[in-house]
């Protein structure tokens, strides 16, 4: 019977997809992150076909390495994003890698606009203004915010989760999208009205709001530096529920204490799970601890199409979301 190692617990639709294919499932009984030892530990026992991985989990050369002599045949990612994957070992290994793209798009997407509605709006820092006690009676000065609706939405990266952001920005908040992207997509501009910029920066100095969704790659590793928030608007604002590392932490930090910027409302973090200390003494930014795609359906979704992966993969298929 092929064994799958799950290296975390996950939702149960996951594990029942993989135990109804006939496959032996053992899942890391802690409920915590292994450490690359452990990690390895755990492969060289349990000796699984398949791992259901996650992607606090570095699956770097040396994992691949002791998952090829133990017979791993892929490493299915439970997340859209892989770069804790290293693809370029995996290919030299042998070993399938896959993702989960798709279902977690209309989710992420809610996510980034209850971020930018929160911010814009000043939840977060209302929320405490109220629990202080310091609300005693409306008044026509207190907490303003800004309006989303008929702004400038700025587009970076525009994947599946880049273009549902840019579809609710333009159909629910009639907002006028530009984007950026290594790719020009001439549908999407006529769909939405939305007008492509060849560069960053074009974005960075028009819109009100700049939302992030790039994938993190040698690339984009601090796409937004300081030289960047810089020429954003002083009353912009930027979002982000792509990678941590797109964003230097330290310079965001400088560039809302100074207003080079008007806030910030993050999902990722450069070191996760550590926060940059200078960003939790400001008040002009959310930060939600990577919960973008944490509905319980999406979760559950994103488990079972890693479970799709693997059994495909184990039956002799292309998995359906192979990473190439
Ligand atoms: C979450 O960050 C994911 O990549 O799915």
């Amino acid at each position: 019977m092929a064994k799958v190692f799950v290296t975390r617990k996950i939702p149960e639709a996951g594990i029942t997809k993989l135990k109804n294919a006939g496959y032996e499932v053992e899942v890391n009984p802690e409920d915590r992150v292994l450490s690359k030892d452990e990690l390895v530990k755990q492969i060289k026992q349990v000796k699984p076909d398949a791992v259901l991985a996650l992607l606090t989990d570095k699956i770097d050369a040396e994992v691949l390495s002791v998952a090829k002599d133990s017979g791993v045949r892929i490493f299915a990612n439970m997340a859209v994003g892989f770069d804790n994957v290293d693809l370029e070992a995996a290919k030299k290994a042998g070993i399938m890698v896959a993702n989960t793209p798709g279902v977690l798009t209309d989710t992420v997407a809610e996510h980034t606009f209850a971020l930018m509605l929160a911010i814009a709006h000043r939840i977060s820092e209302a929320d405490r203004f109220a629990r202080a006690g310091k609300y005693h009676g409306w008044e026509p000065m207190m907490l303003l915010g800004t309006d989303l609706s008929y702004k400038t939405v700025g587009i970076l990266g525009l994947g599946r989760i880049g273009s549902r952001v840019a579809h609710h920005a333009a159909k629910g908040f009639n907002a006028h999208v530009i984007y950026y992207d290594v790719k020009r997509n001439l549908d999407f501009e006529a769909e939405f009205l939305a007008e492509f910029r060849p560069t960053v920066e074009e974005v960075l100095r028009e819109a009100d709001f700049v939302s992030i969704h790039v994938p993190l790659l040698p690339t984009t590793h601090h796409l937004i530096n300081a030289e960047r928030l810089r020429m954003m608007k002083p009353t912009a604002y930027l979002i982000n529920t792509s990678r941590g590392p797109v964003i230097d932490e330290k310079a965001l930090a400088l560039s809302l204490s100074k207003g080079w910027i008007r806030g910030a409302a993050i999902d990722v973090f450069e070191n996760e799970p550590k926060i940059e200390p200078e960003l939790l003494k400001l008040d002009n930014i959310i930060l939600t601890p990577h919960i973008a795609s944490a509905t319980e359906e999406t979760r559950a979704k994103m488990a079972e199409l890693a479970a799709e992966n693997i059994i495909a993969a184990l039956s002799g298929k292309e998995p359906p979301n192979l990473v190439k």
